[in-house]
């Protein structure tokens, strides 16, 4: 069953460096890391980096914003997508930023690489410009009315009215949304790759099996329109690396983002000794695979490969591409309040529900996958809780009691557990194709056969009768085994689960090289003692998930394009008796304290005058709890309680923010001598 192992190196596409981790994000490096996760579990060496992208003119801009340097805000982001990724359990060996030594030097080289060989030219072109803060403008960055429906405020390139397509000098009375001024054409020297150069190159690579047929259709396309030189410098001010030899120009963001996944791999061969060339050489012979979304093919599929062929590094050996996410079947947005973060359900929600529920519903076609609240629930309980982890809770018992532990010397029913080895090779084969829904449904048709043994040789029954004391033992016996092989296979998908499961049996699941030793049976062996090993998902944590989104969106006033408004828009008018049903109260912080595994929150004990409450608040990052012992505050006392993942929230506090955190945050306290329980009005 052994083979050489495999080399195999793996990314994920880098986050941008200027906003949070969202369930959108998280479909990628979710799908990535099973995979990874799977390939390491079969014995091979997978490696799995990725980074921050931390250059261009939107992070510029929200840095100074914030009256920050960007590079203050891209190491805060950095470390915000750091414990999301470590929170949902992504497993990168390497996670790093583009600005990077290591990145600026395979830029410059990649760069100079093109140059020399003669595929990089110089041209004058003409781009609007902003007078006032003299600087060029992004598409994004200029506004006006439509021509051809004259619908006002429309975006640079689109009309979202009349969906017209334009460039941004076809706009009447267009503005740069930075200065609000009217951008002017100006002329500037910029750098180009010759892409028609590598069209022979291209045509054979993308032709050779690496790509999903779709996706092999939307490059025929390309090919047919024709490769378009790609522009790959951007004049000053510009947060990127300097082209050498110029003043003011930089690097173009999309040139050496996706160096960074060199760059991140040279890093993490400095410290591990893994060797370099054995992946990027042009000879290399490990293979190199980039898991992308369907908006950022085009860099991947066509840019990518030729600048890596034209500076003699090799190609990938495929490029995944997957579908959005949508809310409820619409596209994630913060004016429908479905813009859920990381963290917001990190606060609410165990992170192996949502790796279940995607792999429930990823295939390898590129197509959109829809996160559905009522159908998360449902799934997730019914499968992983209701089917699997049931198995192991309809056995161990008997097995602890009665037993002390030790499984029987022999499965009574070895052609069941052959009938569950049979599919591994199938179930294997979905793993490595990425079909992980198929994976996902022979597994749980597994499981549905195992709870019908249990439901047929009722262990229960046998229990009352002294002298079936082997038979007990051995039914038990095989409903573990069969319980160890699902779990094994979902191992990659729900580690943490793996990970308990695999402490109750005393037996490695989730580690090593578990899926090639899945059909040696585990018998005489003693395990640990049952205890929970997945809660099921309570309704109304997904619900206040929701609610906190909506929330959070409506407080966030920020639009896609980087435009701020001044402030937050003032939200719809109520009457004084809406108002009045909320009863807001003096409260005194009777104790405080921070939250295992919570990085926002902290546990507050409010008195209210008499009643004691229990508060969650996500204000760690601006009150040491400490500081807060004794200090009077304001509650909503009549909010519906709240069910968190680390309990109960039994109110709100309140506190002035920004539209993110930011720019601090700052509890609201009354004046000196209000008394707990007193009403505010
Ligand atoms: N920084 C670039 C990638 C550079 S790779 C050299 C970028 N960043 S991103 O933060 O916008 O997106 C990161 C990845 O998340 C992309 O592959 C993108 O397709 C994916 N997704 C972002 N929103 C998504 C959904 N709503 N649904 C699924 N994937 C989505 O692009
Ligand atoms: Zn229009």
């Amino acid at each position: 069953m052994t083979c050489a192992p495999r080399k195999i190196l793996v990314t994920s596409a880098l986050p941008y460096a200027n906003g949070p981790i969202h369930l959108g994000h998280l479909v990628e490096y979710i799908q990535t890391d099973i995979w990874v996760r799977f390939q390491r579990l079969k014995g091979h060496a997978a490696y799995y980096v990725c980074a921050e992208d931390t250059h261009g003119t939107p992070i510029m801009l929200k840095a100074r914003e914030e009256g920050i340097t960007p590079e203050a805000l891209i190491e805060r982001i950095g470390a915000e997508h750091d414990r999301d990724f470590a929170d949902f359990n992504i497993t990168f060996d390497n996670y790093y930023t583009t600005h990077s030594d290591e990145n600026r030097y395979f830029s410059e080289f990649i760069f100079q690489q093109l140059q020399s060989k003669g595929h990089i030219e110089e041209r004058t072109i003409t781009q609007a410009y902003d007078p006032v803060e003299e600087m060029f403008l992004p598409d994004r960055f200029i506004r006006g009315t439509c021509p051809r429906c004259a619908a006002e405020d429309q975006n640079g390139d689109n009309c979202e009215v009349c969906g017209a397509t334009y460039a941004p000098t076809d706009l009447s009375d267009a503005v740069s949304v930075i200065s609000g001024a009217a951008p002017v054409p100006r002329e500037s020297e910029h750098y180009f790759v010759r892409l028609a150069d590598f069209e022979a190159m291209l045509r054979d690579w993308t032709g050779s099996g690496r790509l999903q047929p779709e996706v092999v259709n939307k490059l025929n396309e390309w090919f047919e329109i024709g490769l378009q030189d790609w522009d790959i410098s951007r004049d000053a001010p510009y947060f990127g690396f300097e082209i050498p030899g110029t003043t003011g120009k930089y690097f173009y963001v999309w040139l050496d983002a996706p160096i960074g996944y060199i760059a991140s791999f040279r890093h993490f061969c400095n410290s591990s000794g893994v060797d370099f060339d054995a992946f990027w050489a042009a000879d290399a012979a490990a293979e190199l695979y980039h898991f992308v979304g369907k908006d950022i093919l085009y860099f991947h599929t066509l840019f990518w490969p030729a600048m890596l062929h034209g500076a003699g590094f090799r190609t990938p050996t495929a490029v995944f591409t997957h579908g959005f996410l949508t809310i409820n079947g619409q596209k994630m947005s913060k004016s429908r309040g479905t813009f859920i973060t990381a963290r917001t359900y990190l606060e609410h929600l165990d992170p192996d529900y949502l790796r279940y529920y995607f792999a429930a519903k990823l295939n390898n076609r590129v197509e959109d996958i829809d996160f559905n609240v009522e159908d998360f629930v449902t799934r997730v309980n019914a499968d992983l809780v209701g089917k699997v982890v049931n198995i192991a809770s309809r056995c161990a018992g008997f097995i602890e009691k009665g037993f002390d532990g030790w499984l029987s010397a022999e499965l009574p029913d070895p052609a069941l557990a052959q009938k569950f080895s049979d599919q591994h090779g199938v179930i294997c084969g979905y793993f490595e194709n990425r079909e992980f829904s198929r994976a996902i449904r022979d597994i749980m048709a597994l499981a549905d056969i195992a709870n019908q043994y249990i439901n047929d040789v009722k262990p229960w029954v046998i229990a009352k009768d002294q002298s079936r004391a082997d038979e007990l033992q051995a039914v038990c016996t095989q409903g573990l085994n069969l319980f160890r092989m699902l779990v094994t296979w979902l191992a990659p998908v729900v580690p943490q689960l793996a990970d308990r499961s695999a402490e109750f049996l005393r037996h490695p699941l989730a580690t090593g090289s578990a899926l090639n030793q899945l059909t040696k049976p585990l018998i005489d062996h003693q395990i640990g003692p049952f205890s929970r090993l997945l809660d099921r998902i309570a309704a109304e944590a997904a619900n206040a998930m929701m609610e906190d989104t909506q929330l959070m969106n409506q407080n966030d006033s920020a639009d896609p394009s980087g435009r701020h408004l001044d402030g937050e828009p003032i939200s719809p008018q109520i009457t004084i008796d809406e108002f009045a049903k909320v009863d807001l109260r003096v409260v005194c912080v009777k104790a405080a304290e921070a939250v295992a595994g919570a990085d926002r929150l902290l546990k507050l004990t409010l008195d209210l005058g008499g009643e004691v409450r229990e508060v969650f608040a996500g204000i760690k990052s601006a009150y040491d709890p400490a500081a807060l012992v004794g200090r009077h505050v304001v509650m909503v006392a009549n909010l519906a309680p709240r069910k968190m993942r680390f309990g109960v929230s039994n109110g709100m506090i309140l506190a002035a923010s920004g539209t993110d955190d930011a720019g601090g945050i700052f509890l609201l306290a009354p004046d000196e001598g209000a008394e707990p329980g007193m009403r505010v009005r």
